[in-house]
């Protein structure tokens, strides 16, 4: 296991899958009855900005940065919540988030999935966070010391799939994103993604995936058939051998949530650059 998700942290990947994660938590969160959420492969919590890890990709000055720093005013509704959400967590390490002479924010600390998924919880919600790189599941265990809300497993989260659902409350959300460093991933997890909506096919299940090679055509095939919503987000100016797009499929989402993204993530791809794009489809085909 050699991917660390510090090198990544608040780049377009990150912001893709955290504004469609925030608005998933706030409209799941909005009808009166228990929710129970399960990170598959939640990472290590939160990431530090200034790390060298972090410094030495730059992505979240292309990314989270880059965007934040567009005025408030213009931003839509989600965009502005999840940009809400990145400077509250930066906020609880007791420095004031800075702000450049443009007044654009600045932040050191970014929140993984489980964190922006823990600001979101009411009381009586939970949530299993699974990670199986030692080293990130113990900076895991540590972030969440204490929170009885939150149960951090240093486990496969494609086994606690299997484990965990269905859900006592019968309500949940399924986040799965995995590094995709094995050439099986795409198979493995479609396999889990299977056998979890086979145990509960009423959850909604949010699935990350990279489109970088022929792979990815042929899972996106294999998940248009489990009817999901599809996001997407392509760059078109990145360095060759970089990622340059990924989606994020939504399974049995709620209510809003296409109309949300419909209205954020074109604008999303309109800061990221002149030839960036966004789709949000139903059943989407290999571009
Ligand atoms: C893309 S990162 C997760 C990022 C996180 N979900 C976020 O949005 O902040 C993928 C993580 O999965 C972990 N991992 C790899 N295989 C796993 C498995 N089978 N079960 C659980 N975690 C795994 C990796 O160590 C890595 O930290």
């Amino acid at each position: 296991m050699n991917y660390r998700h510090s090198f990544h942290a608040g780049g377009f990947t990150d912001v893709l899958k955290h504004v469609a994660l925030c608005e998933l938590m706030r409209l799941l969160t909005a009808k009166d009855k228990k929710l129970f959420v399960l990170d598959t492969h939640a990472g290590a919590g939160g990431y530090d900005l200034a790390a060298g890890s972090t410094q030495r990709t730059g992505e979240a000055q292309t990314g989270f940065l880059r965007l934040a720093s567009a005025s408030r005013g213009g931003m839509p509704p989600a965009f502005a919540r999840y940009v809400t959400a990145v400077l509250a967590y930066d906020r609880k390490f007791g420095r004031p988030s800075g702000a450049k002479s443009d007044g654009a924010p600045t932040i050191r600390h970014y929140p993984g999935s489980p964190r922006l998924i823990r600001a979101a919880l009411r009381p009586g919600d939970r949530l299993v966070a699974c990670e199986l790189h030692p080293q990130d599941a113990l900076a895991l265990k540590r972030e969440f010391a204490g929170d009885r809300a939150v149960e951090v497993r240093q486990a496969d989260g494609y086994k606690a799939l299997k484990a965990l659902l269905p859900p006592a409350e019968r309500r949940g959300l399924i986040l799965i994103d995995p590094p995709f460093e094995a050439a099986d991933e795409f198979d493995r997890l479609l396999r889990a993604l299977r056998q979890g909506l086979r145990r509960f096919a009423t959850g909604c299940y949010a699935v990350w995936y990279p489109i970088k090679e022929r792979h990815a055509d042929e899972f996106v095939q294999e998940l248009a058939a489990l009817r999901p919503l599809m996001l997407e987000l392509r760059l078109a100016d990145a360095e060759p051998g970089k990622l340059t797009a990924c989606g994020l499929a939504a399974i049995n989402p709620p209510w809003r949530f296409e109309e949300a993204m419909r209205e954020a993530l074109p604008w999303v791809a309109a800061q990221l650059g002149a030839d960036a794009t966004a789709r949000v489809e139903a059943s989407m085909l290999p571009s």
